[in-house]
């Protein structure tokens, strides 16, 4: 059985694929340990069901504290690795709690409106492109793949234009403090705070001036008599902001840098856009913007493959590692565009499958369809080996991406 540091798991930024093959290859179960206990990673496709869907793990990590207290007296992890414990949101509740506020979100939230919003992301997307276009060069990060998830959830939930660095800002701090040592998670909880401060505000302005915004509906979304709360309606829209950008660039990013290595399959697209759904498809696997599901907790000893996963164990997922299981996908590293039975989880699986993969399809395809349309000449400015990622979090964000066009 391997044994690897946290810190090793959230390094492998630039490219993943040979350490999270080798993983998978000494074992579909992995355990790495931090802060004095054990957390389990699961590498093989096959094994989504398991922790995904299996009610034997739970995502509500109050439910678990009283076994890893009695086992580790000193056991700081709420305070470093789940920031968000103030509250209740979709990723940290099971039924029936997580049942009813998926519920509620998906009333204000569904594909209709979402489809009706390709218009306004063509136009921001053209915007952004507009301004560098006589340039003939940019950062692709910065001037495309930042702006426009960014954009596209502050359109939606109200927020004026004028205060949409300061979210950018707070959740940058937030995900890369995500793993954090103990002790070295300070900066993502006054960036929490800050964030939810500023949030309470704007509840209480939509709720005092309604208006078709994402926010005004979650303030008066009613299902037979049932609202949420005002705790909720502030950690629904913190997870709405923070799960629905950072997110969504690496897609448009390191969905890029993919095509970029793979000109052949660049050209396949531009010559036909009827291609781009499942182009897209096809970058969500292979990039896999979001490396690890979020934490599940043993809530009983699970044995699996030989071991046992004690009760209140932290176990993650490897998207990246399910997404290039060759058992799975034939030539797993290998971007294919046109490839077939594409079944990845790069949006997860079971009850919460990602809320917002509708409108992260729609944002992916504009962008990427937008950016080969416009930019025929597109290369990258630099050797693929200079490019730097951000450290720590589980996904995978470029600093940067130079090109020229
Ligand atoms: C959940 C990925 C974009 C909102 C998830 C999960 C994944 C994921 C893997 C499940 C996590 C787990 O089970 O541990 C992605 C990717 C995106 C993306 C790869 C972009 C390419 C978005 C956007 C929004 C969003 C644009 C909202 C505007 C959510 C929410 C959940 C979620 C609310 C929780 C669902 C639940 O627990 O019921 N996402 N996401 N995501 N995502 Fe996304």
């Amino acid at each position: 059985m391997a044994q690897i540091s946290l810190s090793e798991l959230f390094s492998q930024k630039h490219n993943p694929y040979p350490f999270y093959a080798q993983l998978r290859e000494q074992s579909p179960l992995t355990r790495f340990h931090w802060m004095g206990t054990d957390m389990w990673l699961l590498t093989s496709y096959d094994q989504a069901a398991t922790i995904l869907k299996d009610p034997r793990f739970t995502m509500d990590w109050q439910k678990v504290q009283p076994a890893r207290a009695k086992r580790n007296s000193s056991d700081e992890a709420p305070s470093s690795y789940m920031p968000l414990a103030w509250s209740k949101h979709l990723l940290n509740t099971d039924p029936p709690d997580h049942t009813r506020l998926r519920t509620l979100v998906s009333k204000a939230f569904t594909p209709r409106m979402i489809e009706q919003l390709r218009p306004r992301i063509q136009q921001l997307m053209d915007g952004f492109l507009d301004a560098v276009q006589a340039r003939g060069e940019m950062d692709l990060v910065a001037d495309a793949a930042v702006p426009l998830p960014i954009a596209v959830i502050s359109d939606l939930l109200g927020i004026p234009v004028e205060d949409r660095k300061l979210f950018r800002t707070w959740t940058q701090i937030i995900v890369q403090s995500q793993g954090a040592a103990p002790g070295q998670g300070a900066s993502g909880l006054e960036a929490e705070k800050a964030f939810v401060r500023y949030i309470k505000t704007l509840i209480t302005d939509k709720s005092a001036h309604p208006d078709d915004s994402l926010t005004s509906q979650l303030v008066q979304v009613e299902e037979k008599g049932d609202r949420l709360s005002e705790d909720e309606l502030i950690s629904m829209i913190f997870l709405l902001i923070t799960a629905g950008h950072e997110t969504t660039v690496n897609l448009i990013a390191n969905g890029m840098l993919a095509l970029l290595e793979y000109p052949d399959q660049m050209r396949l697209l531009r010559a036909d856009s009827s291609l781009l759904p499942g182009a897209v498809e096809e970058l969500l696997r292979y990039t896999s913007p979001v490396t690890l599901s979020g934490p599940r907790w043993a809530l009983e000893d699970v044995p699996l493959h030989g071991q046992v996963i004690h009760k209140g164990d932290m176990v993650r997922y490897a998207l990246l590692a399910a997404n290039t299981d060759p058992q799975q996908f034939p030539d797993p590293d290998v971007v294919d565009i046109l490839r077939r039975e594409n079944q990845h989880v790069a949006f997860g699986k079971g009850i919460h499958f990602c809320l917002g993969a509708p409108l992260a399809r729609v944002e992916g395809q504009i962008a990427i369809g937008t950016l080969l349309r416009r930019l025929p000449h597109l290369r990258l400015a630099c050797d693929p080996q200079q490019l730097t990622w951000k450290e720590g979090g589980s996904l995978r964000n470029l600093v940067s991406l130079p090109v020229t066009f």
